[in-house]
Parts: structure tokens; sequence; C-alpha cells
């Protein structure tokens, strides 16, 4: 009888590497690809380039592959029960590192039908890490860009917002990257603050930098990254105006504006009930969110609507009346933002709208209440967390610093262990030599 073969792949970048350990594979019995879908990639690293019904395509043609099948989990083990093949065929690169758990974990299971791990030698000179590395350098387009945002929301627990204000804050975002025990840990992608982007330009949050600055700023941005961005739009200005604002980021490959629901000379939500700002009503925002929606040409973009009731004290009643009213004008995420210094509102909120009959992508703002984890969030319903200024705040007392310990020494060497050297600042910049 012809003996069957399990391969698990992710078969995102397909090279010789892949191709071989499959003509091995196929060799040795009828081969079965478990393809791992973006939500099974996705709990132990990068998102895939393509998406699993392109990954799909290439995989079902290639010579030797009998079918292919979704593995829906890094772990093996619940398809390979189902399937009990004779042998798992995998590159010999597994038995060392973090992945050798994962092997031994297969090698007990297939004892339970007599199975067989069998590692093909490693091939050296080409990895999909080599080949993710020039993939990055290269870059993306505005449409890959765009739907990665979607793509995250339904691949993670959680999808991870740090701000941007410039190229270099963009750079950080992108690049920077820990070790975790479930593989390394980053942003998944970039929040185009109007708070840090106006204090970075010194001037108020009150949406005195126009869409022309913002979109030059978003541009340098563009230039230097790959991940996803989420643009916060202010009050989105006159619902005419904010049609074409939705165009405009849509065009260039923004993954969703945030709106607020906010009229008048809005000041930033951290301020409260200290100064004064207008909510909208919500017929008013509601027909501003649906105006932005029938503007919108892709599927992709997403139109955010942000709630303020909990921030201008109107209470938990009214964020939830606008939370449904603003979902049915056709909003497709709700922002319920709040400005405690514990989140036990969010909290409420959250329990509250998880009874909704329909609900739409749901993102906070943990500035104030951080003691909260990304994982808590997570666990009351929040698909998407933002942490909206932390880089320009880590950035300012730093430079602060600087510059008086220069004034007060009347030169330069005492800061010297505090900052970057020369070579390391212009080994910052990709492509810089
Ligand atoms: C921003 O980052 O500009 C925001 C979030 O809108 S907040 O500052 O909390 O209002
Ligand atoms: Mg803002």
């Amino acid at each position: 009888m012809t003996k069957t073969v399990y391969v698990g792949m992710s078969a995102d970048l397909v090279h010789p590497g892949h191709l071989n350990i499959l003509k091995k594979a196929a060799e040795l019995g009828e081969v079965t690809v478990g393809l791992l879908t973006d939500e099974a990639i996705a709990s132990y690293k990068r998102l895939p380039y393509m998406t699993y019904e392109q990954r799909l395509v290439v995989v079902e043609n290639i010579k030797g592959v009998a079918r292919v099948v979704p593995q829906r989990t890094l772990d093996y083990v619940p398809n390979l029960r189902e399937l009990k093949p004779d042998y798992v065929v995998h590159g010999d690169d597994w038995k060392t590192g973090v992945q050798a758990t994962v092997r031994q974990r297969i090698i007990d299971a297939m004892k339970e039908w007599g199975g067989e791990v069998v590692d093909v030698p490693y091939t050296q000179g080409i990895s999909s890490t080599q080949l993710n590395r020039v993939l990055r350098e290269i870059g993306t387009t505005p449409e890959i860009r765009q739907r990665r945002l979607r793509r995250l929301i339904e691949a993670k627990p959680i999808v991870r917002l740090m701000e941007v204000h410039n190229g270099i804050t963009s750079l950080i975002v992108e690049h920077a990257q820990v070790p975790s025990d479930k593989g390394p840990r980053e942003f998944d992608g970039m929040w185009g603050s109007s708070l840090t982007e106006s204090v970075s330009k010194g001037k108020p949050d009150i949406e005195a930098v126009d869409l022309t600055a913002r979109l030059s700023m978003i541009n340098d941005v563009l230039e230097v990254s790959t991940k996803p961005i989420v643009f916060d739009g202010d009050t989105g200005g006159q619902p005419e105006v904010f049609a074409f604002t939705v165009r405009t980021l849509e065009r260039l490959g923004i993954s969703a504006v945030v709106i607020e629901d906010k009229v008048g000379l809005k000041k930033n939500s951290l301020f409260g009930t200290e100064v004064d700002q207008l909510q909208d009503s919500i017929e008013g925002f509601c027909n501003k969110i649906s105006m932005g929606k029938k503007a919108q040409v892709t599927d992709d973009f997403m139109i955010v609507a942000r709630i303020e009731s909990l921030i201008l004290g109107q209470g938990m009643e009214d964020a939830l009346a606008r939370a449904k009213a603003y979902i049915e004008a056709g909003a497709d995420g709700i922002l319920i933002h709040s400005r405690a210094k514990q989140p036990d509102e969010v909290l409420e909120f959250c329990r509250r709208y998880a009874e909704f009959p329909q609900k739409a992508v749901l993102f906070a703002v943990p500035t104030t209440y951080n003691s909260i984890t990304e994982d808590e969030l997570a666990a009351a319903g929040v698909q998407v967390t933002i942490y909206a200024n932390h880089l320009i705040r880590s950035a300012y007392p730093a430079m602060w610093e600087t510059a008086t310990s220069i004034l007060t020494h009347g030169r330069s060497l005492e800061v010297d262990d505090k900052i970057m050297s020369i070579k390391d600042t212009l080994a910052l910049i990709p492509g810089t030599k």
C-alpha cells in the first residue's frame, strides 16, 4: 500500500530548500502538505507576505504534492492525529533551537500509530529568513500594506500599534524586536498620531497641523517602512471634506483612519473636561461616517469611529448608544477612548460591547490606564491596542538632558556615554554606505 507523508509548510517564499524537502517526501509516498494558516504563522512570527489563498495556489501546483490541508496551529499534532501519516518530513534545522521541542512532540505523537519523522539535510545558502530580509529592503506596495491590517486583525489575538511622527520613529517600529517564548515579538503597525506629530512640530494638538503637512510626514514613513498605518484623522473635519481625506489616505495605502466624535475646535482628549470640547451629535457623526464609507474605493480601507463619551463625562450608556449607531452607519471599527487611571470603565464597555449582535473591530488606547496588559485587553475583546505617544515622550527628556548637560559643562564630553556614537548613527539608516 502507498505510504502517506505529511509536510508542514508556510510556503510564503518558496525556495529550492522547500522543493528539496517535498522531493524527498514524494520519494517516500503520497504527500499531504499541511499549509499553515495566517493565524498559525502569526502565533510565532511575522504575518506572511502572501495570503493563505495565494500560498495555497503555489503549493497545490508543486510537483509531487497530492493535496493540501490547512494547519491551523503551529502544533502539528491535531492534524497528524487525524491523518495518521506514515512519515513527517522536515528540514533537519529543526533538530536544534526552539523547534526541537516541536519535533519531539511530533515524534511522540507519531508513535501512537507507528509513524516516523524523517529529517532532510538542510539546503545551505538559502533560507526564508534571508529572503524575508531582502524583501523588507525591497519594500511593499500600497495595496499589500493596506490589506495587512485586516489580515493581522484576523490572524492575531490583538494587534499592537506604536506611534510614529517621522521617518526615524517608523524605522524603530519597523525593526524593533525582542525574543519571547512564542518567537520574536514586534509591533504590527503604526499609529499616525496627531498629538505626537503636532508636538514634534512644536504645535498644539488642535488640528493646527493641516492634512498636507500630515501627509508629508506620512510620506516619509511610507518611504522607509512596510508595516500598516492607522491614521489619526482628528475630527475628520466637515463630512464633505472627510470624503476627500478618505480617498487620499486610501490611495497612499493607509489601512485605516480614526475619527473622533467631536466638533469645533478640538483639544487633545487627555485634557478631558478640563478644556471646552464639544461632542458631535449622533446623527452628525453618523453622517460623517457614511459619507466617508461612500467615498471609499476599495474594500480593505477601514473607517474607525472614536467615541469620546467617557472622556467628556457623558457616561457609559451614551458611549454604548453611540457605538451601536456608528456601527449601523458603517464604521469598520470602534475606538473606545478613556483617560481614567484604571481600566475599569473600558473593561465595562467591552463587557457590554461583547453582547452587541453587530460588532466592529474594537480599538483601545491604554495611555492612562497602562497597568493593563495586552493579554488582558485581548481577553476583554480589544482587537487593536495603540501605544499613542510613547516614542516622543521618551525622546524629549533624552534630548533635554543632553542640551542642559552641554550648557552646564560648556562642552559635550559629559554626554558621550548617554548618546549614540556617530558610527552607530550612520549605520542606523539602511543603505547609508
Ligand atoms: C493621538 O495620539 O493624537 C490621539 C490619542 O488622538 S490621544 O492623545 O489620547 O487623544
Ligand atoms: Mg489625536
